[in-house]
């Protein structure tokens, strides 16, 4: 075998890293040095028409899972849960005070994890509550809310509704107990079953499950019976990860203590060819295809606002241990650890650890990257927004792409087929500047 074939081999492999494009420039461009920009955009009055979100991180698990790669903790007791949960409303009373809400009520709220469904009724209840009379939330279009099945019992998802959440995910992820046992998931299939037929009987409004093609253990059969069962349940909406492996996951520690670099999952090309057969069948089934990742089976109905927003540019406030945020041109991340957020908090100071304020052209490269991962662009948006045609800033990625057999640019968008949708976060590295695309 000659090195390129072996290097192309290697590239088809599940190797460690993640590739998945979730922010830009990369977190690593991020720092210290750049706090004092956040306090001068929270002192400016927000641009005019810019929306408002919040996302609150519960990073707490049953189990954490081998794959994982987010801030969680499994070890914390309810004590721990409430003074956390505590912190976060002291933490919005921070932002709530700065001229940079200029009288906005958020358009969408999004609890994320870590788990929020592992929290109690009780502690949500107070969570929601706490939250509300800080900054309301009376005129948000959307309020969305993670959850692992096994955490979920019917008081638990009843109030959830009755606390005004619109939109849950069920991390479902697979159906076979076996996968998601070697897997290290806290839930079996039966709990899948129990959680989502008690979603569904109190009349949830959105349901979305999450899948992921390429687990350990994944087999062709397998994953079209998991396509199979999640046709017949019928969610609004099915979103589809390809799974990988990045360094901080169990995964990837064991790779480690044997030498390996090839990770013990589905290579690429099957995960793709997985993804491909779930969007196919999915469509046979009525949904459409409406990013890289989800299907949904009423587009008109069933909106992903927090997703949309946030890759239109809008500001978010991210509270809670290690949360991203995006407000008037700058983004930020908070104290990753438990002590330092708690003791920054509890000091009266806003915990914010590390930040960056993108150009003018990195914000443009930051929502085109973004809102391609939609599988179609809109070219007068960008020109009306950033004063240029998206076909001229990004001639040469674009004339790579059409090259490749990705993507068609047309007189008001730039499209891409279902094979670039199905790797655009590898192909999206193509659109950074030189010294971001390592
Ligand atoms: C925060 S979790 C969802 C809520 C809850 N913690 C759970 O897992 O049920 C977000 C989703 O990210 C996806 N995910 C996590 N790690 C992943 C990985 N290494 N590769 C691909 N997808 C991953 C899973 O589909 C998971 O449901
Ligand atoms: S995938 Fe979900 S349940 Fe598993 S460790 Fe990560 S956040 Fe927790």
């Amino acid at each position: 075998m000659t090195e390129r074939q072996s290097s192309v081999l290697l590239e088809e492999e599940t190797t460690a890293g993640s590739y998945f494009v979730s922010n830009y420039p990369p977190y690593r461009y991020w720092g210290p040095d750049h706090v004092p920009a956040v306090h001068e955009a929270l002192a400016r009055p927000p641009a005019p028409g810019t929306p408002l979100g919040l996302y609150h991180h519960i990073p707490f698990c049953r189990k954490r899972c081998h794959f994982c790669y987010f801030k969680v903790y499994t070890d914390k007791v309810a004590s721990d849960v409430e003074t956390y949960l505590d912190a976060t409303i002291a933490e919005l009373e921070l932002y709530a005070r700065q001229t940079f809400i200029g009288g906005r009520k958020p358009l969408f709220i999004y609890f994320g994890g870590g788990t929020p469904s592992f929290i109690s009724t009780r502690q949500l209840t107070r969570l929601v509550e706490g939250m509300k009379r800080v900054l309301p939330w009376d005129e948000a279009e959307e309020v969305a809310f993670e959850c692992e099945p096994g955490t979920l019992t019917e008081g638990k998802l009843t109030a959830i509704k009755e606390l005004g959440m619109t939109r849950i995910s069920l991390g479902i992820e697979n159906f076979n107990d076996e996968i998601l046992q070697l897997n290290g998931r806290a839930h079996l299939s039966k709990e899948i079953d129990r959680a989502y037929s008690f979603a569904r009987s109190i009349g949830f409004p959105q349901i979305n499950i999450d899948l992921i093609a390429g687990m350990m253990g994944e087999t062709e059969e397998n994953w079209r019976d998991c396509v199979r069962r999640v046709i017949e349940m019928a969610p609004e909406c099915v979103t589809v990860y390809q799974m990988e492996v990045p360094y901080n996951t169990t995964i990837f520690k064991e790779m480690k203590v044997f030498g390996q670099t090839v990770a013990p999952v589905a290579n690429w090309k099957t995960k793709r060819a997985w993804v491909r057969y779930a969007f196919a069948e999915l469509e046979r089934a009525g949904y459409t295809v409406t990013s890289a990742y989800t299907a949904v089976k009423d587009p008109a109905r069933t909106k992903f606002v927090y997703r949309d927003a946030l890759w239109r540019g809008a500001d978010m406030v991210g509270l809670g241990v290690a949360s991203f945020s995006h407000v008037g041109g700058t983004h930020f991340q908070n104290e990753h650890d438990w002590g330092p957020y708690l003791d920054c908090v509890n000091r009266g100071e806003l915990p914010v650890f590390r930040a960056l304020t993108p150009t003018h052209d990195e914000r443009f490269i930051r929502e085109f990257v973004l809102q391609m991962k939609l599988g179609r662009v809109e070219r007068e948006y960008f020109a009306r927004k950033f004063g240029a045609d998206p076909v001229e800033r990004f001639a040469e990625p674009l004339g790579k792409l059409r090259d490749e057999g990705f993507s068609e640019i047309g007189p008001g968008h730039i499209v891409l087929n279902r094979d670039g949708l199905l790797q655009v976060d590898r192909l999206l590295h193509e659109f950074f500047l030189p010294e971001h695309r390592e």
